[in-house]
């Protein structure tokens, strides 16, 4: 799948992600009314990743429900609507509209580490989180994904709070809290300061996330972080992931789930499997 954020809202570009090669799409993450995001720089490229504080911009739920039926016409994978607010009424009213514009899931963004009052504010609070989860899952019958952020001290306890409050899935994980800094300047250089860390510098820290939660948790998992080739994938079906999303890597390479998906065919072959389920989760037998 494509990792929310990443491509923005317009159906031209997920068109594109389709073609590359996608088996779904997660839209970046859309609330109740419209948002600006921060001021430049909002990106920093760092020697093993992207530090991004983008700000959640978006044009509100009211103006992307015409994108998400545009985009219902144009694709023939699933499209799933990525949520964010800052009350659990935001969240259910945002994932009424999403689903009667037509899409096939939502995933709640409660991890965004870099807006206040919202995402990882929220996933970090289990009082809150279920609060969250349990009005949405009265507002839609589509499956409901909960996006964890690894900005917490115990990821299991949070993934267990979001199974118990109704969740169907998980996504595991969104961006690392992280800070870049300017020698020169000697300041911070994003302009919110701080900013959630992607790309292969996380991979390590995605992948124990999805461990530990698939040790104790019994819904399917949905890998992300760091992702870029084959072998990061299938790693992440051995740590436990059904299926896996991709971010930063499609920056680089649209086509990057065709390589990806041909790699996976190719491993699985060689080793004699028929299909990625039975591979998930073997790294645990150790
Ligand atoms: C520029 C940028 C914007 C993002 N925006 C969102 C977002 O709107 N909602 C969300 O849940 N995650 C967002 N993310 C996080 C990604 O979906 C993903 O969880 C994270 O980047 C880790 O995966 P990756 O290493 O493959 O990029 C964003 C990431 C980047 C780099």
């Amino acid at each position: 799948m494509l990792a929310s954020g990443i491509m923005g809202y317009s159906a031209e570009s997920f068109t594109q992600i389709a073609k590359g090669g996608a088996g779904a799409i997660v839209t970046k993450s859309v609330s109740t009314t419209p948002r600006t995001g921060y001021t430049n720089p909002i990106v920093v490229q760092t020697n093993t990743g992207l530090l991004n504080a983008v700000g959640l911009p978006n044009p509100g739920i009211d103006s992307f429900t015409q994108e998400i039926k545009y985009t219902k016409t144009l694709i023939h994978i699933p499209l799933i609507v990525s949520i964010f607010g800052y009350t659990a009424k935001d969240y259910s009213t945002t994932a009424k509209k999403a689903t009667e514009a037509g899409a096939d899931a939502i995933e709640l963004n409660v991890s965004c580490p870099h807006v206040k009052q919202t995402g990882a504010e929220i996933g970090q609070n289990p009082k809150l989180l279920t609060e969250i989860i349990q009005q949405v899952r009265t507002t839609t019958k589509k499956p409901l994904i909960v996006k964890l952020s690894p900005n917490v001290t115990n990821i299991t306890t949070l993934a267990q709070t979001a199974v118990d409050a109704g969740a169907d899935a998980l996504t595991a994980i969104n961006t690392l809290k992280a800070l870049a800094i300017d020698s020169e300047t000697q300041l911070p250089i994003l302009s919110n300061i701080k900013g959630g860390l992607s790309g292969p510098a996380i991979k390590p820290v995605a992948l124990r996330c999805v461990y530990d939660i698939a040790e104790t948790i019994k819904i399917p998992i949905i890998g992300c972080g760091g992702i870029s080739n084959w072998q990061d994938a299938i790693e992440f079906f051995l740590a436990g992931a059904t299926a896996i999303q991709i971010g930063t890597a499609v920056a680089n390479d649209m086509n990057v789930f065709q390589t990806i998906t041909k790699g996976v065919d190719t491993y699985l072959r060689q080793k004699h499997y028929r299909s990625i389920e039975e591979i998930v989760g073997l790294a645990h037998r150790k």
